[in-house]
C-alpha cells in the first residue's frame, strides 16, 4: 500500500479522499505523522494555495503529499469570495450570518445573474518532481433562501437547478459524486495511478 500525506487538519477530508482513492493507498493526516505546520494561504489563486501547501509539507516530510484549496465563486460578486471563502466577512463569522448576508446582497438579482460555482484544486507534490494540479467545479446558482441541513459552509445557499436541491440537501455520498472536490480527486486518482 502506498502512503500519501493529505495536508489538512480536517478529518472529514481524509475520509473522503481515502474513500475515493481506495485500498491501494493509505491516506494519512499531518496529525497522524506528527506534523503541525500552518501554511499561510496567501496565494491569489486556488492553484497557488494548493501547490504552496503541498510543496511546503513535502519539503518537511520528504513524502508524497496532496493538498487542496477550494471556495465559492459568485458571478454577481465578480467571482468573490473565491480564494477568500473561509475568511469572507471574517473567519469567525458563522455561516448562517454569511449566507443570510449574501442572500440579502442578491435579493433583487434575477436568476440568470445568480450563477455560482464551487471550485476545488488538488495539488500533488512528490520528492524530486514538479507539482501537478487537478481542478473540479460544480455549477449552480445562489438560491433565494437558506435550505438543507447537510454539508457545511455555503452549501445551504448553493442551489443546483438540475437536482432542484441545494448542496446542503444532498447526502454526503450524493454530494461526493458530483462535487468540485470529488471531481478534482477523481482526476488526481488517474494521475496517481500513473505516477505513484
Ligand atoms: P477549503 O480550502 O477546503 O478549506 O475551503 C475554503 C472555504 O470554501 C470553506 O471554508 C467554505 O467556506 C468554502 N467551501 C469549499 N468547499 C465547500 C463546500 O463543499 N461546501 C460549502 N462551502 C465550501
Amino acid at each position: 500500500m502506498k502512503e500519501i500525506i493529505f495536508a489538512t487538519k480536517n478529518k472529514g477530508k481524509i475520509k473522503e479522499i481515502q474513500a475515493i482513492l481506495g485500498n491501494d493507498y493509505i491516506v494519512k493526516s499531518m496529525e497522524e505523522i506528527g506534523i503541525d505546520i500552518d501554511v499561510v494561504e496567501d496565494g491569489k489563486t486556488f492553484e497557488e494555495n494548493a501547490i504552496k501547501k503541498a510543496v511546503e509539507i513535502k519539503n518537511v516530510t520528504n513524502k508524497i503529499v496532496l493538498a487542496d484549496d477550494s471556495g465559492l465563486e459568485i458571478d454577481y460578486l465578480n467571482g468573490e469570495p473565491g480564494v477568500y471563502s473561509a475568511r469572507y466577512m471574517g473567519e469567525d463569522t458563522p455561516y448562517d450570518v454569511k449566507n443570510a448576508k449574501i442572500l440579502e446582497i442578491l435579493k433583487d438579482v434575477e436568476e440568470d445573474k445568480r450563477g455560482a460555482r464551487f471550485v476545488s484544486v488538488i495539488a500533488l507534490a512528490m520528492p524530486g518532481k514538479d507539482p501537478i494540479t487537478t481542478k473540479g467545479t460544480i455549477e449552480g446558482i445562489i438560491g433565494y433562501e437558506i435550505k438543507g441541513e447537510n454539508g457545511f459552509g455555503y452549501d445551504p445557499i448553493f442551489y443546483i437547478p438540475s437536482l432542484e436541491k441545494t448542496s446542503a440537501e444532498l447526502s454526503l455520498e450524493e454530494k461526493n459524486k458530483i462535487s468540485h472536490r470529488g471531481k478534482a480527486l477523481e482526476e488526481m486518482k488517474k494521475i496517481l495511478e500513473k505516477m505513484v
